[in-house]
């Protein structure tokens, strides 16, 4: 199973993602945590990028884009599953992800967007300032966090759409049901993502199905 995700701040990409790469047993590669990691190792990379991810900045696509490169070749020698978590965030993202991809043999199979409005999302990320002390989890800084999503990132689900790998999920619900419903669609996709042709797909809208996708009420 290959997959992305793509969803604002707050919206459970960690959360999720963490979730699919245990059921799956795949890697989870998520960006934010790389950099972070980078950050507080103090190393060359960390102190480049440190004062971007404080402002909630995108770092420069080359950053990310290497770290993914070196991530997908380890993902690939491990059985060639992934979960990507913070990356695409931008169309040459999107794009440069999908070269890596299918230069390794392992484009993804499913975009997962995670759904969710933004007071709810600014309410998660300054409950979760209160216990974590993430630097960017200002109220300030997740307000550019969301708008630097809403005009960059969240126009690149459309061209998962065309593509027809597109997933679509309300993640306005507790964590343990929007992890279900994930799940549920995914093992039902699981024996179709490596034998449909990518032409061949359409996007899931998987909204307004709860009950028939793990939801309990
Ligand atoms: P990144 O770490 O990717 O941060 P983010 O996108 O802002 O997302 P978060 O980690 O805040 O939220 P999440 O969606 O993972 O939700 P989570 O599960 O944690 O990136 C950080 C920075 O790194 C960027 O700003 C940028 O500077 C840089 N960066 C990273 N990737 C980059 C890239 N590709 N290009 C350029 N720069 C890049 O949940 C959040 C909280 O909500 C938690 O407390 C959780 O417990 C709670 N929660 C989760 N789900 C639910 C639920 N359903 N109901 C209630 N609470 C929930």
């Amino acid at each position: 199973m290959r997959v992305l995700m793509i969803a604002p701040p707050g919206a459970g990409k960690g959360t999720q993602g963490a979730v699919i790469a245990a059921h799956f047993d795949i890697p989870h590669i998520a960006t934010g945590d790389l950099l972070r990691d980078h950050v507080a190792r103090q190393t060359e990379l960390g102190r480049a990028v440190k004062e971007r991810l404080d402002r909630g900045e995108l770092v420069p696509d080359e950053v990310v884009l290497d770290m993914v490169r070196e991530a997908f070749v380890a993902a690939k020698a491990a059985g060639g599953g992934y979960v990507l978590d913070g990356i695409p965030r931008n169309m040459k993202q999107a794009r440069a992800a999908y070269l890596i991809g299918r230069e390794l043999g392992m484009t993804a199979n499913v975009a997962l967007h995670l759904k969710a409005s933004d007071d709810e999302l600014m309410r998660r990320l300054l409950a979760r300032a209160a216990l974590e002390h993430r630097s960017d989890d200002t109220e300030e800084v997740i307000r550019r966090r969301l708008d630097l999503y809403h005009e960059v990132t969240h126009p690149i689900v459309a061209w998962y759409g065309e593509r027809g790998i597109l997933v679509s999920v309300d993640a306005m619900r507790p964590a343990e049901r929007v992890g279900r419903q994930i799940l549920t669609a995914l093992e039902v996709m699981r024996p179709l993502v490596d034998h449909v042709p990518e032409e061949a797909r359409r996007p899931v809208d998987l909204t307004s199905l709860g009950v028939a996708f793990g939801e309990t009420s």
